[in-house]
C-alpha cells in the first residue's frame, strides 16, 4: 500500500481553484450576488432575460440593449427538425436524458460549434439557453403522443416554455412563477455541474460538450434532482399529521430529507425565501394548502435541530411544490433547473476559456505496489 499522508480535500470541500466574477456566495450568512447584484433584488425585480444579459455581458441592460438582446434571444428558439427526430427516437427516456441528448444533437447544426472565442461562446450560450426549453417541451409532447408546438416569439422566455409544453398560453402569474424560478437558478459558483462544465472547457473542448456535462452532473438527487425527491416525499406523506413519523423513520434509518443542507450554505439558502412565499400563496390559490403545511412542518419541527449543524432548507425545498401546483410532471423538475442554469454554465466556460488552465487534480494511490505479472494460464 502506498500512502504518503497527503492533505486530501475529499469532495474538494473548501478548495478554491480559481477566481470568478459570476457570483458571490457567503454561506455563513446566506448571501448570494450575481455579478454584484443581490439575489433578493433580482428575484423580486428582474426578469430572466435581464439576468441572462447581466451574466453574459457583465451588466444589467438598458431598455434598448434588452430589446436588441430579445430579438436575438427569441429568434434563436427553434430547433432543427433533425433534432426533433432524435427526440422521437429517445422519447421513452427521462426528460433530463432527452435534454442532454438534444443539446448534444444541436452541436451538429451550430455554426460556431468549434469556435471557443469569448464572442462565439456567448452566442452559443444565448442560443442554447433559447433552444433548451424547445427541446424539453418537444420531448414532453412527443412522449405524450402530441406534436411539438413551435416557439411563440410574442412571449417571454418563461411564458414561451409553458406555452410550448402545454399548447396554451400561461396566466401572468404562472409565467412570473417560472420566470422567478429561472432567475433563482441562473448561476451558483463552483457547484458540481458548473465545475463539471469548467473541467470540460479546461481541455479546450466546446460549449455544447460542457453544457451536456452540466446537464449530466445536475441530474443527480444530491444536486438538481432534490426538488423532484422533495415533492415525492410530500406526496408520500400526504397530510401534515403524517410528516413527523415519516421523516423520523427516514432520518433514523440514515436517510436524508431532500431539500435540506448545502455544501456552501450553513445558513438558509437565500433563494429559498422567494420560493417559500410563492409556494404558500399558490397552494392557497389552488385550494391545496397542505403541501406547504407538510413542508413547513418538516422545516420548523423535524429539521429544526439540524440548524445547529448548519443544515437549513435549500433552493429545492419549495420549488417542487410550485411545479406540482402548476401541474408540471415531476420528472420535468430537474430539466427546469437546467433551463435556468445554462447562462451560468456558459459564463463559467467563458471565464475558463479567457484564462485557461487544465483542471486536473491528483488522487492518492492506496492500492498494491509493484506486483508481479502472472501469465493467464498460471493464475
Ligand atoms: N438530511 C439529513 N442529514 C443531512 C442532510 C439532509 N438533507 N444533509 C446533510 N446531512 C448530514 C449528513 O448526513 C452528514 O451527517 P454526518 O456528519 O453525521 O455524517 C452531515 O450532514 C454532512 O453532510 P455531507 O454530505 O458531508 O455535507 P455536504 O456539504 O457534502 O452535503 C448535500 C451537501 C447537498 C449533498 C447534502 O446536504 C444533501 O445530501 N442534501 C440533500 C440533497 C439536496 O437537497 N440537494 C440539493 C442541494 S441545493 C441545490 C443545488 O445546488 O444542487
Amino acid at each position: 500500500m502506498a500512502s504518503e499522508g497527503f492533505d486530501i480535500k475529499r469532495g474538494l470541500k473548501d478548495v478554491y481553484f480559481d477566481t470568478t466574477e459570476a457570483s458571490f456566495i457567503d454561506g455563513d450568512v446566506g448571501k448570494l450576488l450575481y455579478r454584484g447584484y443581490n439575489i433578493h433584488d433580482l428575484a423580486e425585480k428582474a426578469t430572466f432575460e435581464e439576468i441572462v444579459y447581466l451574466l453574459l455581458y457583465g451588466d444589467l441592460p438598458n431598455q434598448r440593449q434588452l430589446d436588441d438582446f430579445n430579438v436575438e434571444f427569441r429568434g434563436s428558439r427553434s430547433i432543427p427538425e433533425e433534432v426533433i427526430n432524435v427526440l422521437r427516437v429517445v422519447k421513452d427516456c427521462h426528460p433530463m436524458d432527452a435534454l442532454r441528448t438534444g443539446i448534444s444533437a444541436l452541436s451538429a447544426f451550430d455554426p460556431d460549434v468549434t469556435d471557443n472565442s469569448i464572442e462565439a461562446t456567448r452566442r452559443k450560450g444565448i442560443r442554447l439557453t433559447a433552444q433548451a426549453p424547445t427541446i424539453v417541451a418537444a420531448h414532453h409532447r412527443i412522449r405524450n403522443g402530441l406534436d411539438p408546438v413551435a416557439p411563440n416569439p410574442g412571449l417571454n422566455h418563461a411564458g414561451n416554455f409553458l406555452y410550448m409544453l402545454r399548447g396554451a398560453e400561461p396566466t401572468e402569474d404562472e409565467n412570473r412563477l417560472i420566470d422567478v424560478d429561472f432567475v433563482l437558478h441562473a448561476e451558483h459558483g463552483a457547484n458540481a455541474s458548473a465545475f463539471g462544465a469548467r473541467v470540460v472547457a479546461s481541455t479546450l473542448s466546446d460549449l455544447h460538450s460542457a453544457v451536456v456535462t452540466g446537464v449530466a452532473v445536475l441530474k443527480g438527487p444530491w444536486h438538481g434532482g432534490a426538488a423532484e425527491e422533495v415533492m415525492k416525499m410530500a406526496l408520500d406523506i400526504g397530510q401534515p399529521e403524517n410528516a413527523e413519523e415519516y421523516a423520523r423513520k427516514l432520518l433514523d434509518s440514515g436517510g436524508r430529507v431532500m431539500g435540506f443542507g448545502h455544501r456552501v450554505y450553513k445558513a438558509e439558502d437565500p433563494r429559498a425565501r422567494h420560493l417559500r412565499e410563492r409556494s404558500q400563496r399558490l397552494g392557497q390559490e389552488k385550494g391545496q394548502p397542505h403541501w406547504f403545511q407538510i413542508l413547513t412542518y418538516l422545516e420548523q419541527n423535524v429539521m429544526a435541530p439540524y440548524r445547529d449543524r448548519g443544515i437549513f432548507v435549500n433552493v429545492d425545498f419549495f420549488a417542487g411544490s410550485i411545479y406540482y401546483l402548476l401541474e408540471i410532471p415531476d420528472d420535468l423538475f430537474i430539466p427546469i433547473f437546467a433551463l435556468g442554469r445554462i447562462p451560468g454554465w456558459t459564463l463559467q466556460c467563458m471565464e475558463q476559456y479567457s484564462d485557461n488552465i487544465l483542471l486536473r487534480p491528483l488522487l492518492e494511490y492506496t492500492g498494491e505496489m509493484d506486483l508481479e505479472y502472472v501469465p493467464i494460464d498460471q493464475r
